[in-house]
């Protein structure tokens, strides 16, 4: 295993005994409420935003230990959003992360409450977190901030928006920045705010790597194996979604993840950062096949 896999595993393997710990010492009743929020959460995603997390706040020298709760927050965030995102009423997909999406084990109604649940647990989590410090507090809002009506739930709602509609690069851009490079910035911006390294820069970084990673789900999901990514293929093109391949074409949009990869690693040299663990993220982002 080469280097940057096997600090990827470290990172994941950290996270995951973390969230196994979390998730047993959950006792929601009724236990409806504590299975569905488990089923997603533990039903192996990539976490990619926890291992960003982790490596971020290393790279801006750092010990990660004792500060896993914003991760966690996060990724209660993130499979929330999932969770909504495969209901009938939005992407309607059956399958995530290798099984039964939410809603086809649980049904509708409880899926959405799984995902209101997640989504207010995380807040409560951030709130224990931001009584300990000003860098904290402002841990959290950054997170807060990127879940909602200014980020990935705004991201969320052009996107149904422009379903089945012809639109511009600059309606493509606002869903990517919104939908996926708000909370895909977030951990990066919030290892800054807990380490008093710049926000903007972070937060630039995060927003860039945010937009190559989408930019992939969409070529992915037209050219991807389901059995690899976990989850339905072709349905953009069948929903006639907004997506980069809609607009710029396959070839298009993967000249588009060389430009966004090359301009993730100016921006971490700008954030004085010499090759390591983020350089290769934001390739192995770019190459991905799950
Ligand atoms: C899927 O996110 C949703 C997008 C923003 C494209 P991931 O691809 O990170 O999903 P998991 O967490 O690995 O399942
Ligand atoms: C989802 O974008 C972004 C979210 C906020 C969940 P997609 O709808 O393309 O994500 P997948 O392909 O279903 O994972
Ligand atoms: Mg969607
Ligand atoms: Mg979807
Ligand atoms: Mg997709």
């Amino acid at each position: 295993m080469n280097s940057y896999k096997q600090k990827y595993e470290e990172h994941r393997t950290h996270f995951e005994n973390y969230l196994q710990s979390a998730c047993s010492r959950m006792d929601f009743q009724p236990t409806v409420l504590t299975e569905s929020m488990r089923y997603s959460l533990l039903s192996g995603g990539k976490r990619v935003r926890p291992v960003l997390f982790f490596a971020s706040m290393e790279a801006f020298g750092a010990d990660y230990r004792g500060a896993e709760a914003f991760a966690f927050a996060l990724e209660c965030i993130h499979t929330y959003s999932l969770i909504h995102d495969d209901l009938p009423a939005m992407d309607d997909d059956d399958m995530r992360r290798g099984r039964p999406s939410n809603h086809k084990v649980f049904g509708e109604a409880n899926a959405i409450l799984a995902g209101d649940a997640l989504l207010s647990y995380a807040f409560d989590i951030l709130l224990a977190e931001a009584g300990k410090s000003a860098r904290h507090l402002a841990a959290a809002r950054t997170l807060s901030k990127a879940a909602g009506a200014e980020g990935m739930v705004a991201g969320q709602s052009a996107d149904l928006m422009y379903t089945g509609k012809n639109s511009d690069e600059d309606t493509l851009q606002f869903i990517y920045r919104n939908k996926t490079g708000r909370l895909m910035a977030a951990p990066v911006a919030m290892a800054a705010d807990l380490t008093g390294k710049n926000h903007a820069e972070a937060e630039a970084f995060g927003l860039t790597l945010g937009e190559l990673f989408q930019l992939t789900d969409d070529i992915l999901d037209e050219i991807g194996e389901s059995q690899k990514l976990g989850k339905t293929v072709g349905k953009d093109a069948a929903e006639d979604k907004l997506t980069a391949v809609k607009i710029y074409g396959l070839d298009g949009a993967r000249r588009r993840a060389e430009v966004c990869a090359a301009r993730c690693r100016e921006l971490l040299r700008e954030m004085g950062l010499r090759d390591g663990f983020l350089f290769d993220l934001s390739d192995e982002v770019l190459h991905r096949d799950r």
